[in-house]
């Protein structure tokens, strides 16, 4: 059973249509890379299938129960997210918030912990993602990588089934960006499910289960990383991998 499946989506802002049907099948710990040119539809198909923007048409199903992805209910909406965690480009951290407490805040606000567990739990992450000498840094005291990794570990703190990351270090300088796929890394060795849409190629052939290539809305070639870089089938492909000096 796949942990998560997206058929047929549609989204368009106004007369552009952005995804013309992208369908995609997740395997508990998969790490799939989405890859392609700007304007593609990447951010626009992870945000729907988080609920940060509302699709037009879709099937998603999660853990073997179906939605429509037109007509989600905020009961479903809640349902899925709390297995789910996003990592947006430019962190979106609480500004007048420490480190923790933008851990902690998804665990006693949603979730309903108690405070001094979710304490406990943000402090793991932390640590986990080499940030636990920061806990109590605000974001303006801390370098990009840092605040990337903080957003991570408020990610993480919700022992989320899959993770979403929309071009985590195309705000970073390289040595920051080391840092970062440094702890996505070590995530994907320890079995966590991932969606990545990103630029890092030499990353995404690392890392990758399956990489996926979309452009226009569509998806124009998908398979096994090893496959895909080897071997890319379509012209479409070719073309990206030459420009971005693969
Ligand atoms: N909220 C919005 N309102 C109107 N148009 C939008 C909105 N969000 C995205 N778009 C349009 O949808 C198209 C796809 O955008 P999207 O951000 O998904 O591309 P992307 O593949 O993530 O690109 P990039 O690599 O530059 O991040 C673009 O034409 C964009 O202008
Ligand atoms: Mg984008």
């Amino acid at each position: 059973m796949a942990l998560l499946e997206v058929n047929n989506i549609h989204k368009s802002f106004g007369g552009n249509n952005v995804l013309k049907g992208v369908s995609l099948k997740v395997e508990k710990g998969d790490v799939i890379s989405v890859l392609g040119p700007s304007g593609s539809g990447k951010t626009t198909l992870l945000r729907c299938i988080n609920f940060l923007e509302k699709a037009d048409g879709g099937e998603l199903v999660f853990e073997d129960k179906k939605y429509d992805l037109s007509r989600m209910s905020r009961a479903s909406i809640a349902e899925i997210r709390m297995h789910t965690g996003f990592v947006f480009q430019n962190y979106n951290l609480f500004a007048n918030k420490t480190a923790i407490q933008n851990v902690t805040l998804g665990l006693t606000s949603a979730r309903r912990v108690a405070k001094d567990k979710a304490a406990k739990k943000a402090m793991g992450v932390l640590k986990k993602v080499g940030m636990g000498d920061y806990a109590d840094y605000y974001p303006s005291q801390l370098s990009g990588g840092q605040q990337q990794r903080v957003a991570i570990a408020r990610a993480l703190a919700t022992d989320p089934k899959i993770i979403y990351f929309d071009e985590p270090t195309s705000a970073l300088d390289p040595q920051l960006t080391a840092e970062v796929l440094e702890v996505m890394r070590n995530l994907a060795r320890e079995g966590m499910t991932m969606i990545v849409v990103t630029h890092e190629i030499s990353f995404a052939r690392e890392v990758s289960t399956k990489v996926m290539f979309m452009a226009d809305g569509v998806v124009v070639e998908e398979g096994p990383a090893a496959e895909f870089f080897e071997n890319p089938q379509m012209e479409r492909t070719k073309e990206f991998l030459r420009l971005t000096g693969k």
